[in-house]
């Protein structure tokens, strides 16, 4: 068999070749089939020679320069294969949804939801919805409102933080005219306009105890009077309170009335934070795109969109869809958008090392272990799970490492 014609090479000569890549501004990209211009290409599966792989289009190139790019390809696409069988989310099963009015998620927290939401929402019952900041609870709440039979009278919503005690005791229940300075006119509240529909008290941890009295009326009686007047009014509303405080613990500190959270706790919805649905970002990610595009669909660098799985998403859905937004006005007529246009904190986000380990006074092996284990993690986080590139920087052989990765479980 006559050997390939770069066997007599020096692998040395790669690092000049990557040095003409760098040069001349070749870029390496995720394609789903092989590209038809001149590129160098390397599957990501053997059997699909022409299916999805990684290539490097590379019209300037010269043939036997093109094949040494070719084959430094194929050790990077094994690496890329296995992070994206780790990182694709796993198939909707049957009868798996993936959205729910208005609500995207495919992950188990979120199938449940969906259930609870259908069932919850038909009843009269005040349901409480708990979950940080940019979770969906207000998304949620429409949701319920909309599934419910109120469905076609008004959705109210008010947000308890935004106000100060008295105006937020106006806003709500409505005041008689000369009832404080300004008040010229008898004026109803919110939950009169709510009247025979939904309302949302948004930030409801926020809310004086005075107002919490008032609002525990509403619930148990249905009625209320208004600032200032003592005509007792009657409304037929539903309740929907959200927040992102620990309402157990502002309860048993005394801030929160122990009664009221009975009576708004009567259905519980707690939704879980983006960290803990991972597999949901690149659903999500297509979802924000869809909407947030003018012209034709755009898609994520394979780079941009591995650093969006990586980063914990502390603003939750809203912090995601926010980012979106701003990379697609960012990438102007690009097609695909690149990790530079991250903002800085995603972009620059890496994962925090692992807490160093006490010294073990007893054991040597022990010590020599955990010191192992502690550089090995780190180095493949350096390299983003990268073998061949994290053995290198540790001076260790491909081989050794994968096996002390294996035997510390380092894997993604
Ligand atoms: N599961 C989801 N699917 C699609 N969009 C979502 C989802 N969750 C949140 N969003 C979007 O994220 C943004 C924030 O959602 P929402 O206002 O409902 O969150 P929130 O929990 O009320 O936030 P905050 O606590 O800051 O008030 C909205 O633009 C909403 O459409
Ligand atoms: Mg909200």
């Amino acid at each position: 068999m006559r050997s390939p014609w770069w066997a007599g090479l020096d692998l040395r000569a790669l690092r000049h070749v990557r040095g003409v890549l760098r040069r001349r501004g070749l870029e390496l990209t995720l394609v789903e089939r092989r590209p038809a211009e001149t590129a160098a290409f390397a599957p990501l599966s053997a059997e699909d020679a022409v299916g999805a792989g990684l290539a490097v289009i590379a019209p300037e190139l010269s043939a036997p320069e093109l094949a040494l790019v070719e084959l430094m390809l194929r050790e990077a696409v094994l690496d890329v294969a296995a992070a994206l069988a780790d990182r694709r989310p796993p198939p909707p099963q049957d009868g798996r949804r993936t959205s729910y009015r208005g609500i995207f998620g495919a992950a188990p927290a979120m199938q449940e939801l969906y259930d609870l939401l259908e069932r919850i929402a038909p009843s009269e019952s005040t349901v409480l919805i708990q979950g940080e900041n940019g979770t969906g609870k207000e998304l949620v709440a429409r949701a319920i409102h909309q599934a419910s039979p109120r469905r076609d009278r008004k959705f109210i919503i008010t947000n308890c933080s935004a106000f100060n005690d008295n105006l937020l005791d106006s806003e709500l229940f409505g005041h008689r005219r000369g009832a404080f300075t300004g008040a010229v006119a008898d004026k109803p509240g919110l939950f009169e306009v709510a009247d025979n529909g939904t309302f949302f008290l948004d930030e409801i941890g926020d809310m004086s105890p005075a107002l919490q009295v008032k609002v525990l009326r509403v619930l148990q009686e249905g009625t209320f009077t208004r600032v200032g007047d003592t005509e007792t009014r009657k409304v037929d509303v539903r309740i929907i309170a959200a927040t992102n405080r620990d309402l157990t613990g502002m309860v048993a500190s005394g801030q929160f009335r122990e009664d009221l959270f009975y009576r708004i706790h009567v259905l519980h919805v707690d939704l879980p934070p983006l960290r803990e649905r991972r597999d949901d970002i690149p659903l999500l990610i297509e979802q924000f795109l869809a909407r947030h595009r003018r012209s034709r669909q755009k898609r994520l660098a394979p780079a941009c969109a591995a650093q969006m799985l990586a980063y914990p998403w502390p603003g939750n859905v809203r912090e995601l869809e926010n980012e979106v937004e701003r990379l697609v006005v960012l990438a102007g007529d690009a097609p695909i958008i690149s990790i530079e246009l991250l903002s800085p904190r995603i972009r620059g986000w890496t994962p925090a090392e692992e807490p160093e380990p006490e010294p073990d006074t007893g054991s040597l092996p022990a010590a020599v272990e955990a010191l192992e284990r502690r550089m090995i993690g780190a180095a493949m986080r350096r390299h983003n799970f990268n073998k061949t590139r994290a053995a290198e920087d540790l001076k260790v052989s491909r081989r050794n490492l994968i096996r002390l990765v294996q035997k510390y479980q380092l894997e993604k």
